[in-house]
C-alpha cells in the first residue's frame, strides 16, 4: 500500500514537473489550467496525507521554473511566490478563519481584504531607480528570474520614469503583464493570415511575446501590464500601511493597476465581490482566472508571513473553467442559413463553465486544414460565457524527443514532451482523416466554394430543408419576429411535416394544426398561435433584420430603417442609393438590392403584409429624427439598471435617436452608468466625458439635462 502511494506521488511530481515546463519554459501547456490544478491538488492532497513522503523538492514546495539558458538571469532580492487556491467558497471561509487562528483572534472578528482580479498573465518584476526604469526579471522559479528588461521597456503602459515626486529612490514593482482579449484576437488574426501558428490563449500569447530574444518581435506584439504588488525601502513603506493604500499609491506614480479592485469589510463582503466579478467576467477586457483576496493590512500580512510556496495571507479563490481538453470524437457538416456549410466537432463530453458540452465550432475547412485535426485527438475547448465552444488548439500525444517546438526553436532550446501540431506538420501531412463534403448534406446539391475554398456554399437558398429552417428559426428568433415558445425543435417540425414553406406561412397556421405537432396539448398550442398573431405587431428594423438578408444585422437592419422614408422606398432603393447609406458597403448594398428585385421574396413579402405583420411608420424614419433629442449622440452604457434590462435600454435609446456603441472613445457624447460600473467609468472620466447615474435616468430620457 504505502508503495503504491510513494509510486503515485512520484508519478504526479513527474508530470506536474513536466506541466511546469511546458507551461513556463516553452509557454506552451498541453493541458487546460483547470486540470493543471487537479493534478496540484491530488499531490497537495496526498503529501498531506503521508507527510512522510514529503521532500523539499516537490512542486509542492516550489514555483514557476528554472530561468531558461539562453536568457541571462538575476537573483529576486526577495523571493517570488505563488498563491495557494480556493476552489469553493468554503475554501474561502476556511481561509478567513485560518488568519484568526494564527493571529489568536476570535472567530467572530471582521478582517479586511483587498479583493483583486486574478490576472491570467505572467508574473514580472520591474526596478525603478531614481524613478527610472533600470531592470526587468520574469519570476523563474521565485528565486533567479530570466533578464528581460529590453523587452519589458518596450510596452507602452509601463512607465520608463515614474511621475510625481514623492516615489522612493528605489521601488521594485510586480505584477501581470498579459494580452486584452482584442489585441489578441487581432494579432492571431494577423498570425493566421500570414500562415502562422496562432496562439491558443492570451496568456499563451503574452508569455511567448516577452520571453522573446530579440525584443523587436515583443514590441510588435500588444501587451498590457497591471501592478499588484511592491517591495519599498523601509522608510517609505512605513507610510503605506494598507495593500489597498498601495495599489493607490503605485497608481499614482503613473504604474497600471487594475480597475477590478474593491476593499471588502470582512469575508463575506469579499465573498460577494468573487460573485460580482465571476458574473462579469466574460465582459471584461481581458482575461482572469478568478479573485485574489489579500489582507489589507500589511503588518498583518508581516505577522502571517509565508509557507514555502505562497504566503499566508493571500489565496487565488478560482472561478469554474472555461478551458478544458476532450476528445474529438468525428467532424460533422452543418448547413447554415444562408448555405454556408460548417464543420462542427462532436467530443467526448466535458463540463466548462458548469455546463456540458458535446460539440464546438471549427469555423470552416481552412481551420481544420490549418489545426490538422483528426478524429481521436486531443483537443483544447475553451467556452466562455454564452460563446459558442470552440477547439483552440489540437495536442498531438506523440512523445518526440529533442525536437523544438515552433515557441523556442529560434533559441535554440530542445525539449521532450507532447508535440503540438504546427503549421509546419500541418503542411507536411497530405492527407488526413477529414475532408470536405462535395455535396450539400441536407439536400444533395453539389456545392460551390468560394474565397478559395475556405467557404463552401448550399446553393439551393429554402429549396434546401436545412437552410429553409435556419431561415424560419431566424425570422422567429428574439431580436427578429419575437415569437416566444417557437423553438428550433418546432420549427423543425412545422418545416418537416410540410406545414410551413416560408415565413408568411406561419401566419395561417391554426390551433388544430399545432396540435398535431409532438408536445402541443391545446393550451401550448393556443399559447403558440396567440405568440405568433401578437409578433404581427412589429418595428420597421426587426422586420428588416428578420427577413434574413445577408450581411444584413440587427445593427444594419436599423440603419436602413433610419434611414428610408417608407419600406417600400428601401424595396425600390438602386444599388447607389444603397451604398449612399452611411456604413452600408458596395457588397452589402448589392444584396439587399438582389433581394428584394427575386420575385420570391416579394410575394413572401406581400403575403407578410396581407397576413398582417405591421409597424409604426412614423417610430425610426429620417423625417421624425429631428424631434429625437438624442439624435447625433453616441451613448455607452455600463453596470446594471433597476428600471431597464439591457436591451430595453438600448431600444430606448435608439428610438430616441442616439447611437448605442459598447465602448467609451473621444466620440462618445455621455456614459450612462448603472450599479457595478465596469473600467468604462474610469476611461469616461480621464476623457472628461458626461456621466448619467441612474437616479438621473428618468430626466435625462425625458430629454431634460442634455
Ligand atoms: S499576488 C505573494 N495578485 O497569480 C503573492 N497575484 O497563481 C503574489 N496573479 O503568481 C501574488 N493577478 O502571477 C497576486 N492581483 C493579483 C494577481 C496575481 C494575477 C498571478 C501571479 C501569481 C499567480 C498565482
Amino acid at each position: 500500500m504505502s508503495d503504491k502511494i510513494k509510486n503515485t506521488i512520484a508519478i504526479l511530481r513527474q508530470q506536474i514537473r513536466q506541466h511546469n515546463q511546458n507551461y513556463y519554459q516553452y509557454d506552451q501547456p498541453v493541458i487546460a489550467d483547470a486540470e493543471y490544478d487537479q493534478l496540484f491538488q491530488q499531490l497537495l492532497q496526498l503529501e498531506q496525507a503521508y507527510p512522510q513522503y514529503q521532500t523539499q523538492d516537490s512542486p509542492t514546495q516550489r514555483v514557476g521554473f528554472a530561468p531558461a539558458k539562453v536568457f541571462s538571469s538575476a537573483t529576486h532580492k526577495t523571493p517570488v511566490l505563488s498563491l495557494a487556491n480556493a476552489f469553493h467558497t468554503a475554501d474561502m471561509h476556511a481561509f478567513d478563519q485560518r488568519i484568526k487562528r494564527r493571529l489568536q483572534l476570535q472567530a467572530s472578528t471582521s478582517i479586511v481584504y483587498n479583493c483583486e482580479a486574478k490576472i491570467d498573465g505572467l508574473t514580472v518584476c520591474i526596478h525603478y531607480q531614481d524613478g527610472k526604469l533600470v531592470r526587468a526579471l520574469t519570476r523563474g522559479d521565485g528565486y533567479r528570474g530570466e533578464n528581460i528588461t529590453a523587452n519589458i521597456q518596450t510596452i507602452g503602459c509601463i512607465p520608463q520614469r515614474l511621475s510625481g515626486r514623492h516615489y522612493p529612490n528605489t521601488l521594485e514593482v510586480r505584477g501581470e503583464v498579459f494580452m486584452t482579449k482584442e489585441d489578441f484576437a487581432r494579432l492571431n488574426k494577423n498570425i493566421q493570415e500570414q500562415n502562422q501558428r496562432i496562439f491558443a490563449n492570451p496568456r499563451n500569447a503574452a508569455a511567448g511575446s516577452i520571453r522573446q530574444l530579440d525584443a523587436r518581435v515583443t514590441a510588435a506584439r500588444p501587451l498590457s501590464f497591471f501592478a499588484y504588488s511592491a517591495i519599498l525601502p523601509a522608510e517609505d513603506q512605513k507610510r503605506i500601511t494598507c495593500q489597498s493604500l498601495l495599489l493607490e499609491q503605485l497608481a499614482s506614480w503613473g504604474i497600471p493597476v487594475s480597475p477590478e479592485t474593491a476593499v471588502a469589510k470582512n469575508i463575506a463582503e469579499a465573498i460577494i465581490f468573487y460573485q460580482k466579478l465571476d458574473a462579469k467576467r466574460n465582459q471584461l477586457a481581458f482575461e482572469i482566472d478568478g479573485m485574489v483576496l489579500k489582507t489589507d493590512v500589511l503588518e498583518m500580512q508581516d505577522r502571517l508571513g509565508t509557507l514555502a510556496r505562497s504566503p499566508r495571507w493571500a489565496i487565488a479563490a478560482k472561478f469554474i473553467a472555461q478551458e478544458k481538453t476532450t476528445i474529438l470524437r468525428s467532424v460533422e457538416f452543418q448547413v447554415g442559413r444562408t448555405g454556408v456549410i460548417t464543420p462542427v466537432a462532436t467530443l467526448e463530453p466535458v463540463v466548462l463553465g458548469g455546463v456540458r458540452v458535446t460539440h464546438a465550432s471549427l469555423h470552416n475547412m481552412h481551420e481544420i486544414k490549418r489545426l490538422a485535426i483528426q478524429p481521436g485527438d486531443r483537443v483544447l475547448v475553451k467556452r466562455a460565457g454564452d460563446v459558442i465552444p470552440k477547439i483552440t488548439q489540437v495536442i498531438k500525444q506523440v512523445i518526440k524527443k529533442n525536437q523544438p517546438t515552433d515557441a523556442v526553436q529560434k533559441q535554440g532550446i530542445t525539449q521532450y514532451t507532447m508535440q503540438h501540431t504546427t503549421q509546419q506538420t500541418a503542411q507536411k501531412q497530405e492527407s488526413y482523416g477529414i475532408r470536405a463534403p462535395e455535396q450539400c448534406p441536407a439536400c444533395g446539391s453539389k456545392l460551390i466554394q468560394e474565397e478559395e475554398g475556405v467557404l463552401l456554399r448550399c446553393p439551393a437558398q429554402t429549396q434546401c430543408p436545412a437552410q429553409l429552417i435556419q431561415g424560419m428559426i431566424h425570422f422567429a428568433s428574439r431580436p427578429a419576429m419575437n415569437i416566444k415558445g417557437l423553438g428550433n425543435k418546432t420549427m423543425e417540425q412545422l418545416v418537416q411535416k410540410k406545414m410551413i414553406t416560408d415565413a408568411a406561412d406561419l401566419y395561417q397556421l391554426t390551433i388544430k394544426d399545432l396540435m398535431q405537432l409532438e408536445g402541443f396539448a391545446e393550451l401550448a398550442a393556443r399559447n403558440l398561435l396567440t405568440a405568433i398573431q401578437n409578433s404581427r405587431s412589429t418595428t420597421l428594423p426587426r422586420f428588416i433584420y428578420a427577413l434574413g438578408i445577408r450581411e444584413v444585422g440587427q445593427a444594419t437592419a436599423r440603419i436602413l430603417a433610419d434611414h428610408c422614408i417608407s419600406f417600400t422606398a428601401l424595396m425600390r432603393a438602386d444599388v447607389a442609393d444603397l451604398a449612399a447609406v452611411k456604413d452600408i458597403g458596395l457588397v452589402t448594398a448589392n444584396y439587399i438590392y438582389d433581394f428584394f428585385r427575386e420575385e420570391k421574396n416579394q410575394r413572401i413579402i406581400a403575403k407578410l403584409e396581407q397576413a398582417g405583420v405591421s409597424w409604426s411608420d412614423t417610430e425610426y424614419p429620417q423625417v421624425q429624427k429631428k424631434s429625437q433629442p438624442l439624435v447625433d449622440h453616441t451613448l455607452v452604457i455600463t453596470g446594471s439598471f433597476r428600471q431597464w434590462t439591457r436591451t430595453q435600454l438600448k431600444e430606448k435609446l435608439h428610438q430616441l435617436g442616439a447611437t448605442v456603441t459598447s465602448s467609451i472613445s473621444a466620440k462618445t457624447d455621455y456614459l450612462l452608468v448603472g450599479s457595478e460600473p465596469g473600467s468604462k467609468l474610469t476611461k469616461a472620466e480621464k476623457l472628461g466625458i458626461k456621466c448619467v447615474k441612474e437616479d438621473e435616468l428618468e430626466a435625462f430620457l425625458a430629454g431634460k439635462d442634455l
